[in-house]
């Protein structure tokens, strides 16, 4: 992608996947045409595209190339849009309110919500296995199990599990970082890890600093989340705020208060610049990513 500044690259890539992800899912034309259609809403036109990019950025590190990105940005892009439509039903945060507009089942109905998210899961895997995505299929084969791992119970799905089980329970730290590295973190991590293996491979070195980075900036990114629950509003977030603190969750605000939180975030993107120090410009978007994901106001 050409040598632009952050807020015009992010724009980029985000324009991109609008279009990459309106052609991979079905049109509303194609029966059963109510799910259809609340797939494209769930994954359209909405959210701020932070996988996608995240995917695009570590691509940048090992020049891999932008058609192989796009599969694999969409793909995580899919799993996060079904976990934000499962997230929001009443048996879980009973959200009305997602990427500014009504939940998927407030605009459709509890069940069409529910298998609007499990089509868009298997639709992620489904391009993930019918494109290429690395010249060696040993290494896409390793994509797809890594992305598997981060979606399902030991990942992705077993933090909500944790998440869910922990309503009206005081956590420990650490059994909050847990929480965290599971619920938000593993496809985070999974992100940057698939778009650097749309490349050339790293070194066993850079691929630690690369994981590293990762998982710091998966962790931050739900500690900047939880902040936001606290102090953000509607408006800007798009999403109902203080949604936490009523359902009696354990955050990094609820245990380190809002100041604590902040530092720890500021902490990780410390730790995550330090993690990208063995890698050259081509990083510049990783960096930014990481300012972005801390510094956001939604
Ligand atoms: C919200 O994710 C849910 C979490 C995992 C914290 P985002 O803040 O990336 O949501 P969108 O994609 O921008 O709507
Ligand atoms: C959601 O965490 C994590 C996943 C969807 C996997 P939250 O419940 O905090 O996300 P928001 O705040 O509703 O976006
Ligand atoms: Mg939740
Ligand atoms: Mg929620
Ligand atoms: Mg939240």
């Amino acid at each position: 992608m050409s040598a632009v500044d952050f807020p015009a690259w992010s724009r980029e890539v985000a324009g991109r996947m609008e279009g990459v992800l309106a052609g991979l899912v079905p049109s509303a034309r194609i029966t059963p045409s109510r799910l259809h259609d609340a797939m494209r809403y769930a994954v359209l036109d909405g959210g701020k595209r932070v996988r996608p990019m995240l995917v695009f950025a570590a691509g940048l590190v090992t020049g891999a190339r932008a058609d192989r990105l796009e599969i694999a940005a969409a793909a995580v892009e899919l799993v996060h849009a079904y976990s934000l439509v499962h997230d929001d039903l009443p048996c879980m945060d009973d959200d009305v309110l997602r990427r500014g507009k009504p939940t998927c089942h407030v605009e459709f109905d509890e069940a069409t919500a529910l298998l609007a998210g499990d089509a868009m899961q298997s639709l992620a895997f489904q391009v993930l296995s019918e494109n290429r995505l690395a010249d060696d299929p040993d290494v896409q084969l390793r994509m797809i199990q890594l992305f598997a791992l981060a979606c399902g119970s030991r990942g992705m799905a077993g933090g909500q599990a944790i998440d869910l089980d922990a309503v009206g329970k005081p956590l420990t730290l650490p059994e909050l970082e847990n929480m965290h590295i599971h619920k938000t973190g593993a496809l985070i991590r999974a992100s940057v890890l698939l778009g650097a293996l749309c490349g050339s491979p790293l070194d066993a070195e850079r691929h630690a600093h690369l994981d590293r980075y990762a998982k710091l900036v998966g962790l931050a990114f739900q500690v900047v989340d939880d902040v936001l629950d606290e102090e953000g509003d509607a408006a800007t977030l798009g999403k109902t705020a203080g949604k936490d603190r009523e359902a009696g969750k354990p955050t990094y605000t609820s245990l380190l208060g809002v100041p604590g939180a902040k530092q720890f975030a500021s902490d990780l993107l410390a730790q995550a610049h330090e993690a990208l120090s063995a890698f050259d410009a081509n990083a510049v978007r990783l960096r930014e990513l990481a300012d972005f994901i801390v510094k956001r106001d939604r």
